[in-house]
């Protein structure tokens, strides 16, 4: 038996270096301890010795038992260090590498423009109202006093649909709507952004499709100085503190006076520059009052209520605001374009202030 033992020692030092890895090293558990293994043979083997000899096989089985368990743990722990570092190596990451650039969406620069102007005016009580694009020719022109035959209806080419349905050419319906389904004719503080449709050839400074923000006010005693005030204010949180205001006289058919509103030249100070093509002055807007025609079609009675009402591109605010000069930058959606107006790059500026 002692032979045997040393034999079957001798036959594991000679094989363990072989082993390369953990499944080998555990079969080669199974062949030496298993339960058909090679120490069972050998035990199976003590029954036929005789009782004096029994003891000594068992201490020797045991030993061997020890001897394979000490050889198993210290090459287990070789090899799973072994499997360790060659992870390590495989999956090792250079973390000096530039990373992948992941392109974070922006705010298209007419949306900053509409959230600028939305959150100015929702500060100062207004309702943000939208209206629908196709729009009956009722809204869109006969209730801002645009009967069928009036003249004015030339200076807006329409896209009509029917005869009495077109796509909206201002956002100015919207004032007509809100009054007149507001059935209590309480006072109202509104601005309306939306699309609107001209039929216009499309370059630099004319799309057939745009973007425009209305805003009205209906209340007893409304003057031009409320309205005056009002646009002041707007301007100088689109253009700066040190803006001023001109009111020229203009006409629309729904206001009376109807007026043209200019701004101080933001780049020149007024001094004149290319901007404002050296008057100082750079318009920005239609206003004026609304029309008692257009109260008393909406519902509203002239004597009691009077109102004030303003139009302006958004896009024409956002050219003059980022300094764009081809409006149909807003429409093809170049990324280079639009990451100018990066939203992240924004906050980050605004958080180093
Ligand atoms: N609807 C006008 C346009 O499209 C703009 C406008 C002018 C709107 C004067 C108004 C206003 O509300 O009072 O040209």
């Amino acid at each position: 038996m002692k032979e045997n033992i040393e034999n079957l020692k001798a036959e594991v030092q000679l094989e363990i270096p072989n082993i390369t890895n953990l499944k080998q090293l555990m079969d080669f558990k199974v062949t030496y301890l298993g339960k058909k293994g090679k120490l069972s043979e050998l035990a199976s083997e003590i029954g036929r010795l005789a009782n004096s000899e029994k003891k000594e096989a068992g201490m020797l089985l045991n030993d061997f038992k020890n001897f394979f368990n000490d050889i198993f743990e210290t090459t287990q722990k070789r090899l799973e260090q072994v499997a360790l570092d060659k992870k390590l190596e495989d999956e090792w990451i250079d973390v000096t590498l530039p990373s992948t650039k992941i392109s974070v969406g922006t705010i298209h620069p007419l949306t900053l423009v509409i959230d600028e102007i939305e959150e100015l005016f929702i500060s100062m009580g207004y309702d943000v109202v939208e209206g629908p694009e196709i729009e009956s020719d009722l809204y869109n022109f006969e209730k801002l006093n645009l009967a069928k035959d009036h003249p004015a209806r030339d200076m807006q080419d329409s896209f009509y649909i029917t005869t009495e349905m077109l796509l909206r050419t201002q956002t100015s319906p919207v004032q007509a709507r809100t009054m007149d389904s507001n059935k209590d004719k309480t006072p109202i503080r509104i601005i309306c952004p939306g699309k609107v449709y001209r039929k216009d050839d499309d370059d630099m400074t004319h799309s057939h499709q745009f973007t425009q923000i209305e805003g009205l006010v209906v209340d007893e005693n409304i003057s031009v100085a409320h309205l005056k005030g009002t646009l002041e204010v707007l301007v100088r949180k689109l253009f700066g503190d040190d803006r001023e205001i001109r009111l020229r006289p203009s006409f629309f058919p729904f206001t009376e006076p109807s007026l043209e509103v200019d701004v101080t030249c933001f780049k020149c100070g007024g001094n004149g520059c290319p901007l404002c093509k050296q008057t100082g002055w750079i318009e920005i807007l239609g206003a004026g009052m609304v029309h008692p025609n257009v109260l008393r079609a909406c519902g509203y009675d002239p004597e009691k209520y009077s109102g004030f009402a303003f139009g302006m591109g958004a896009e024409r605010i956002a050219m003059l605001k980022y300094g764009i000069n081809d409006i149909r930058h807003f429409y093809v959606n170049n990324m280079n374009f639009l990451d100018n107006f990066d939203r992240l790059e924004k906050e980050d500026t605004n958080e180093s202030k």
